[in-house]
C-alpha cells in the first residue's frame, strides 16, 4: 500500500507576549513523526488541549496566524508548501472538522457541500454526486435546503462526513468525530471510517476516545504533552500492555 501522509519532526509553537514586549515561545507539539498509508486507519489519541486539532490544521494549512510550524508534512512523498496544501485541500485530502461551526450558518447545506462550480453542467454533476453520497449517509432530500442550525447533532456529523467525501479524497483527517453523539450514531460514524478504509482511503483519526480507536484503527499513536510517546499496532494494546513500551 502506498504511503499517503508523512509528518516528519513537526513542531508547532505560539509566540506569547508576556509583560509588554517580552516574547516567549510556547511549544504545543514537539518533534512529531507519523505516517498514514492507503487503506489504513491511524488513530492519534490525546487528551483535550494536547494539540490534536493543531496537527490537523497544520496538515491543511489552516493554522492560526500566530502559530509557528517547523518540520515537514509530505503527501505521496512530496513536501507540501502552503500553496500545495490549499490546492489539495477539499480535493485529494479532506478534513472532517471537529466542530459543526465549520459550516457556514448562512448557507444551505447542499450549496456549501457542493462549493464553487465553474459551469451549469459541473453544478448538475456535483449536485447528483452530493445527493448520492448524502443518501448513503441517510440524509434525505429535505436536508439539502436546510441551514446548519436546523440539523440535529447526528445529522450534522453525517453532513460533515459526507461533505468531506464529495471530492473522493484519498486521505481523510477526522478531528474528534465522535464526542457528544449517542451510542448508535458513534457506531454508525465508526462504520463510515471502516468503509473508507475498505475503499482504500487513508484515515487519520484524531480522538480522545480509546474505545473508538481500538475498534477501528490499525495502529494507534499516543499523544502526550505534545509528544507522541508511542505508535503501536492495535493488537499490542491488549492484555496488560506487555507489548507496549509505555503501558
Ligand atoms: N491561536 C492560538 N494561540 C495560542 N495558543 C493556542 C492557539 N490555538 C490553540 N492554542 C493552544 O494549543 C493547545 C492545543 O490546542 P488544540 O490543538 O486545539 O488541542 P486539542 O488536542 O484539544 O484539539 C491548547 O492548549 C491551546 O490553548
Ligand atoms: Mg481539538
Amino acid at each position: 500500500m502506498e504511503k499517503l501522509l508523512d509528518v516528519e519532526n513537526v513542531s508547532i509553537s505560539f509566540i506569547q507576549y508576556v509583560q509588554g514586549l517580552n516574547q516567549r515561545d510556547l511549544k504545543v507539539i514537539t518533534d512529531l513523526t507519523l505516517d498514514v498509508s492507503e487503506g489504513e486507519i491511524l488513530a492519534i489519541l490525546g487528551s483535550s488541549g494536547s494539540g490534536k486539532s493543531l496537527l490537523a490544521h497544520a496538515i491543511f494549512g489552516i493554522l492560526p496566524e500566530n502559530a509557528n510550524l517547523n518540520g515537514k508534512i509530505k503527501y505521496k512523498g512530496k513536501e507540501l508548501s502552503q500553496e500545495d496544501k490549499e490546492e489539495l485541500r477539499g480535493d485529494e485530502i479532506a478534513l472532517i472538522p471537529q466542530s459543526v461551526n465549520f459550516l457556514d450558518p448562512l448557507m444551505k447545506i447542499s450549496d456549501q457541500a457542493i462549493g464553487k462550480t465553474e459551469s451549469k453542467e459541473e453544478k448538475k454533476e456535483k449536485k447528483a454526486k452530493q445527493r448520492e453520497i448524502f443518501e448513503r449517509y441517510n440524509l434525505g432530500p429535505e436536508v439539502d435546503d436546510m441551514y446548519p442550525f436546523q440539523l440535529s447533532g447526528g445529522m450534522a456529523r453525517r453532513v460533515l462526513v459526507s461533505t468531506a467525501l464529495l471530492s473522493s479524497p484519498q486521505l481523510v483527517v477526522a478531528d474528534e468525530p465522535t464526542p457528544g453523539l449517542d451510542e448508535k450514531t458513534v457506531k454508525e460514524t465508526l462504520n463510515h471510517f471502516k468503509q473508507m478504509k475498505e475503499d482504500g482511503v487513508g484515515v487519520l483519526l484524531i480522538t480522545h476516545d480509546i474505545h473508538a480507536a481500538l475498534e477501528i484503527a490499525d495502529r494507534i499513536g499516543i499523544f502526550y504533552s505534545g509528544y507522541v510517546i508511542e505508535i503501536a499496532e492495535n493488537k499490542d494494546f491488549s492484555g496488560n500492555g506487555e507489548n507496549l513500551l509505555h503501558p
